[in-house]
Parts: C-alpha cells; sequence; structure tokens
C-alpha cells in the first residue's frame, strides 16, 4: 500500500495531503520526515508546491522512492493549467499526475518566496495597467491581490476515484 508524502511551503499541500489521507485512510508524511521514516524504493503518491513552474521535491522523492503517482498544488485555476506543460517541464514521465488549487495567502510566506511574489505581484500590476496579461495573468493577479485559500475536499474527488480503482 502506498503512503502520501507531501511538501508544503505554506500550508496549502500539506492541508490537501492531510485529508486525502484521512480519506483514504492511509499514512501521511511530511518529505523531510518522510527521509528518516520510509524506506528506499517505498510506494509513495507524491504531492508538492508548484513554485514557477516546478513541483517542489519531486526530483528528490523520485530517486528515493517508488512513486504511484504525483499531484502538484499551484495557485492558478484548473482550467488555465497546462497539465503537459507541466509535465514535461518537471520531467514526469508514465506516471499518473494530477493538479489541485491551493490559494495564496502572503501572510504566510517568508524570505526569498516572500521577495519572488512581491517581484511577481509588481510586474503582473504593469501588465494590467498595460492591458497585456493572458487570461492565466489576469486570474494570477486577482488572486494576489484578494489572496485566499481554495483548499476543498470537493477538489480531491479524482484522486479519490483514481486511488479505488488502482
Ligand atoms: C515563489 C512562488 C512561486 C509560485 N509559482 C507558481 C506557479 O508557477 N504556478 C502556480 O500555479 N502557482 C505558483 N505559486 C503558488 C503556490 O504554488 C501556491 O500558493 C500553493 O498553494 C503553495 O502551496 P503550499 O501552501 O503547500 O506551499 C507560487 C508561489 C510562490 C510563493
Amino acid at each position: 500500500m502506498a503512503v502520501i508524502v507531501f511538501e508544503s511551503n505554506a500550508g496549502h499541500t500539506e492541508n490537501y495531503g492531510r485529508m486525502l489521507g484521512e480519506i483514504l485512510n492511509v499514512p501521511v508524511f511530511s518529505h523531510k520526515h518522510a527521509k528518516n521514516v520510509l524506506g528506499k524504493g517505498e510506494a509513495v503518491f507524491f504531492m508538492g508546491w508548484l513554485c514557477a513552474d516546478t513541483v517542489k521535491g519531486y526530483k528528490k522523492a523520485q530517486k528515493t522512492f517508488d512513486l504511484c503517482g504525483v499531484c502538484a498544488v499551484g495557485m492558478t485555476s484548473p482550467e488555465l493549467v497546462d497539465i503537459d506543460q507541466l509535465k514535461r517541464k518537471n520531467e514526469i514521465n508514465g506516471k499518473p499526475f494530477f493538479y489541485l488549487q491551493g490559494g495564496l495567502e502572503l501572510d504566510k510566506l517568508s524570505g526569498i518566496y516572500k521577495k519572488m511574489m512581491s517581484v511577481a505581484t509588481s510586474s503582473l500590476e504593469k501588465g494590467a495597467a498595460k492591458g497585456t496579461l493572458s487570461p492565466k495573468d489576469v486570474q494570477m493577479a486577482a488572486l494576489l491581490k484578494a489572496g485566499g485559500s481554495c483548499v476543498q475536499k470537493e477538489n480531491l474527488q479524482s484522486i479519490v476515484e483514481w486511488w479505488n480503482q488502482r
């Protein structure tokens, strides 16, 4: 039986991971903790937050564990996410891949990630003023402005269905 391992910065991926573990009744570990308690080659469903289109922790996790599936958590709404491009960029081949919308809560960010988001915010504001934003960026600008979490149990439905059919 696979376990769930998550890598989270501001808590959205952790929340999804723990909810999923509860629904499926499987153990859940942070990536940091998993390295100490799980054996090499253990079956894992990996969930990582998205940072500049990179699924954080995936590269290391796939070297250590036997990944049965991967889930990226970002702030973009699912209909605007290019799944094939994300899989290509992260070199995720031949594995079930899911995307969930987490959220963006600036007060939960610190250090380099806070800085990166403030650079992104000012560049989006400039783009918005010029009217040159893509639909994805318009949505990102709105989310950055409003902030908030989109984590909901219902979003896990497709993962739960896939898991139960494995
Ligand atoms: C520096 C930085 C870069 C990000 N890059 C992306 C991105 O490329 N695509 C995306 O959808 N979300 C991006 N996000 C948003 C996060 O993926 C989102 O807030 C997610 O819910 C974070 O999960 P966590 O709370 O588990 O850390 C970025 C956030 C930060 C702070």
